[in-house]
């Protein structure tokens, strides 16, 4: 299996900079993407959907043979981990919730800590069971940032705009005064400089891509799947608009996406 790719899903685009930081940290290795476009967000759709879908995406990747599975979506990573590991065991499978949580603790080892999240994982209470169950008992508050999703994708990530709907999520939220501010969704990266502004000096952003990809790289040294490829190909699966997930893919994956890359799939 060493030679098989990695497996990445996520709703849409917003994974790829989760993909981003797994090229930086494991550039011999091949990835498979999926981005299930056409149905957009999963934030604000139940759990039970949302599982649905998830565990159909990742049947798409399993069936095109991969030796690990990386859920780069909080939400799907929020409700859907334990149908994922039932359906497709003994396949790896490494959530982004995780390795989030890890970081904020990193950064804030006493707290408070604020998540920002989708509906979805933050309903789920996904990110403050994941910090609860490493350091009991730290504060943790969360807001759903829902219009975040739609701005990032539409490249507004700064600007009057974005300044308004980022006060009054984060406001409220920024009064418990945390040390510490996860950005708990795929796509509010994208918004950090305005996020970042807004929160101050004092408060620490933490995302989590890069400790996704060290936990991704730690589970193929212990299960010694790894790869001294060179020179690997990545390709990519779209449920809808292969062509804009191209051009527009590029922002977050950080590097060209050559359309013929990305192929049209049916997940139903
Ligand atoms: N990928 C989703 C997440 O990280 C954000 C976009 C969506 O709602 O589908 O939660």
């Amino acid at each position: 299996m060493n030679d098989a790719a990695i497996g990445i899903f996520d709703s849409g685009m917003g994974g790829l900079t989760v993909m981003r930081a797994l090229m930086a940290r494991l550039p011999n290795e091949r990835f498979l993407y999926l981005g299930d476009t056409a149905r957009l967000p999963y934030g604000t759709k139940s759990a039970d959907t949302v599982t649905r879908y998830a565990v159909q995406a990742a049947a798409a990747l399993v069936r095109r043979r991969i030796k690990l599975l990386v859920v780069a979506c909080n939400t799907a990573s929020g409700v859907a981990l334990p149908a994922l590991h039932e359906a497709f065991a003994p396949l790896a499978v490494i959530d982004v919730i995780v390795p989030g949580a890890q970081a904020a603790l990193a950064a804030s080892p006493s707290g408070p800590i604020a998540v920002i999240a989708t509906e979805g994982t933050v309903t789920a209470g996904a990110y403050p069971r994941a910090i609860h169950a490493l350091a009991p008992g730290i504060a943790v508050s969360q807001q759903a940032c829902p219009l975040f999703v739609p701005l990032a994708e539409e490249g507004l990530v700064d600007g009057e705009i974005v300044e308004l709907v980022a006060h009054r999520y984060l406001d409220g939220l920024l009064a418990a005064k945390p040390t510490c501010l996860v950005l708990g969704c795929t796509h509010y990266p994208a918004l950090k400089t305005v996020i970042g502004r807004i929160a101050g000096d004092g408060v620490t952003l933490v995302d989590s891509a890069a400790t996704a990809a060290m936990a991704v790289e730690q589970r193929l040294r212990d299960d010694e799947l790894g790869t001294q490829a060179t020179a690997p190909s990545h390709r990519f699966l779209v449920t809808d608009a292969p062509d804009r997930f191209a051009r527009v893919g590029q922002i977050f994956l950080g590097r060209p996406i050559d359309p013929a890359t990305v192929e049209l799939v049916d997940l139903q």
